[in-house]
C-alpha cells in the first residue's frame, strides 16, 4: 500500500494564528520564572520552534524521544524511551510540547514517567488532538485543534519520515 497527499486540513496561516493564541494561553496560566519546555521528538519540532519564540527567553528547552509507531500508520501500543532528557526536572514547572495526541498512549506514559522525577508541575500543550474523535479521556491543558480520526502529515508530522517539512497539516490518501 502506498500513500500520497490528499488535501490541506489546516493551512499554514491557521496554524500560525493558533500558535500565537496558544502562546498567550500558556503565558496566562503558567506563571513560572524558569519554565522547562520538554519537546517530544521528532514531530513537535516546528511547533516547538514557533511556540518557544513567543515565550519568555528565560524558558529552557530539553528533548525526549518516545517511540510507539515504528514508521507505520498506527500505534504499536509499546512505548520506548529512545532519548532521555539531559537535565533533572525535580522542582521544575514543565511544559510538554507534543504535535499530536492520537491513541493517547505516548502522553499517558510520559506523564507517569516524568512524574516519578518529582517536577513541581506538568502541563501539556498539543497542537493536534484526536481525543474527541476517539473518546479518549486524558488530561490535556492546551490544545490547538481537535481533528477527525484521519492520518495527517506536515508541520513536523511524518509518514515513514516523509512530509515533515510541509508548512501545513494535510491528509493522505491511498494510491
Ligand atoms: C507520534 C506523535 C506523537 C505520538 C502520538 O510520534 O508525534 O508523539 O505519535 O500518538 P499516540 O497518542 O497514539 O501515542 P511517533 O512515535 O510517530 O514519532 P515521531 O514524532 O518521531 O514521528
Amino acid at each position: 500500500m502506498s500513500y500520497e497527499l490528499d488535501r490541506i486540513l489546516i493551512s499554514e496561516e491557521d496554524i500560525q494564528k493558533r500558535v500565537r493564541e496558544l502562546a498567550k494561553e500558556v503565558l496566562a496560566s503558567i506563571q513560572s520564572e524558569r519554565l522547562l519546555v520538554v519537546a517530544i521528538l521528532k514531530g513537535s519540532l516546528y511547533f516547538l520552534a514557533d511556540l518557544t519564540r513567543l515565550l519568555p527567553p528565560t524558558c529552557e528547552i530539553d528533548f525526549i524521544q518516545v517511540s510507539s509507531y515504528h514508521g507505520g500508520k498506527s500505534s504499536s501500543g509499546v512505548v520506548q524511551i529512545r532519548k532521555d532528557l539531559d537535565q533533572s526536572i525535580e522542582g521544575r514547572d514543565v511544559l510538554i510540547v507534543e504535535d499530536i495526541v492520537d491513541s493517547g498512549i505516548t502522553l499517558q506514559y510520559l506523564r507517569k514517567f516524568l512524574k516519578t522525577r518529582k517536577p513541581k508541575s506538568v502541563a501539556v500543550v498539543s497542537l493536534l488532538s484526536k481525543r474527541q474523535a476517539k473518546n479518549i479521556v486524558l488530561p490535556l491543558e492546551f490544545v490547538g485543534f481537535e481533528i477527525p480520526d484521519e492520518f495527517v502529515v506536515g508541520y513536523g508530522l511524518d509518514y515513514g519520515e516523509l512530509y515533515r517539512g510541509l508548512p501545513y497539516i494535510a491528509t493522505l490518501r491511498e494510491v
